[in-house]
């Protein structure tokens, strides 16, 4: 596994989303302000008017979705921990997402955390952790590419560092609808031999399926979020089946896909219409 030196910092290799979703945590509360970069400051406040016409119009919003898709994550992965099934995580493509931080305060020495993404992002979090003094010997951050097959920064390099005994969860968010449908299924293969060798394993994912994104509100959101993402949005999957059926194909024993809106159901969150756009995946083996 490639290990990470120390560096100024430098975010002109980094997706600006990571910047935008990293502001939209700290903005409502769920992270750090050592998470916070002027780039997102400057997306999120430059994004703020639209949000704020979406939401008069009761449309799906941005923010909406950002929080409905990471509350629906944490809510899956929190019950895995309290069920004992999974004691170790490994979020991929974490960019400036606040879990690995919250759930490590919250669980302390329970959990082993490792956050991982490219190298100039793996960089900036570790920096940005390392320097507020957030970092533990349970919680840290490393490089990873979702897209090596082998190599020092492939998948299953990272699951090697952990203990091969103990549950095992994997997450991504924000990352699978970049790719394109046989890349995608590479991935979800990967993960799926990755998570193997461990006595339980559990993928949590975000996903939205083209089949559910076709209504003219559905495409206005989808316009916002092309616009961010600079038009780099994948859609496949018409419905939940297909998506199951995909992750048995990619060697997961049992698999959904419920409606963030759906996971969240029964908790006090504030339900945005975006909720009801975007599938959280669930594998297990
Ligand atoms: C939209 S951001 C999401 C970040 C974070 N998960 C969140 O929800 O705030 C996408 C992230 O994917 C990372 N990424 C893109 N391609 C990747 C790859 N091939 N391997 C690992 N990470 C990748 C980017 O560096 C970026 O941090």
């Amino acid at each position: 596994m490639t290990r990470l030196g120390s560096s100024s910092g430098g975010t002109e290799r980094i997706s600006p989303t990571a910047h935008y979703t990293g502001q939209t945590w700290l903005h409502h509360g769920l992270s750090d302000p050592a998470l916070g970069t002027s780039t997102g400051r400057a997306l999120f406040y430059g994004l703020a008017p639209a949000q704020t016409i979406l939401s008069t119009f009761g449309a799906p919003t941005i923010d909406g979705f950002l929080l409905a898709r990471h509350q629906a994550i944490d809510s899956l992965l929190r019950d895995a921990i309290e069920d004992g099934s999974v004691s170790q995580v490994v979020e991929l493509a974490c960019g400036l997402s606040p879990r690995g931080l919250r759930f490590s305060r919250h669980y302390g020495e329970r959990i082993t955390y490792v956050e991982a993404d490219l190298t100039d992002m793996a960089r900036l979090k570790s920096d940005r952790l390392e320097r507020a003094g957030l970092v533990s010997t349970t919680h840290r951050v490393t490089t990873v590419d979702v897209l090596a097959e082998d190599g020092s920064e492939c998948i299953a390099d990272v699951l090697e560092s952990l203990d091969l005994d103990r549950g095992t969860a994997v997450i991504t968010e924000g990352l699978m609808n970049y790719f394109a449908q046989p890349q995608a299924e590479q991935v979800f293969s990967r993960i799926a031999a990755g998570l193997s060798r461990f006595p339980s394993g559990l993928f949590l994912s975000d996903l939205f399926l083209a089949g559910e994104n076709n209504n003219p509100l559905a495409k206005a959101f989808e316009f916002c979020l092309g616009v961010i993402v600079r038009g780099s949005v994948h859609l496949y999957y018409d419905d939940e089946n297909n998506v199951v059926s995909a992750m048995i194909e990619s060697g997961f024993t049992y698999a959904s896909a419920e409606r963030a809106v759906d996971v969240l159901a029964g908790t006090d969150l504030r339900i945005d219409p975006a909720s009801k756009l975007v599938r959280i995946v669930r594998a297990t083996l």
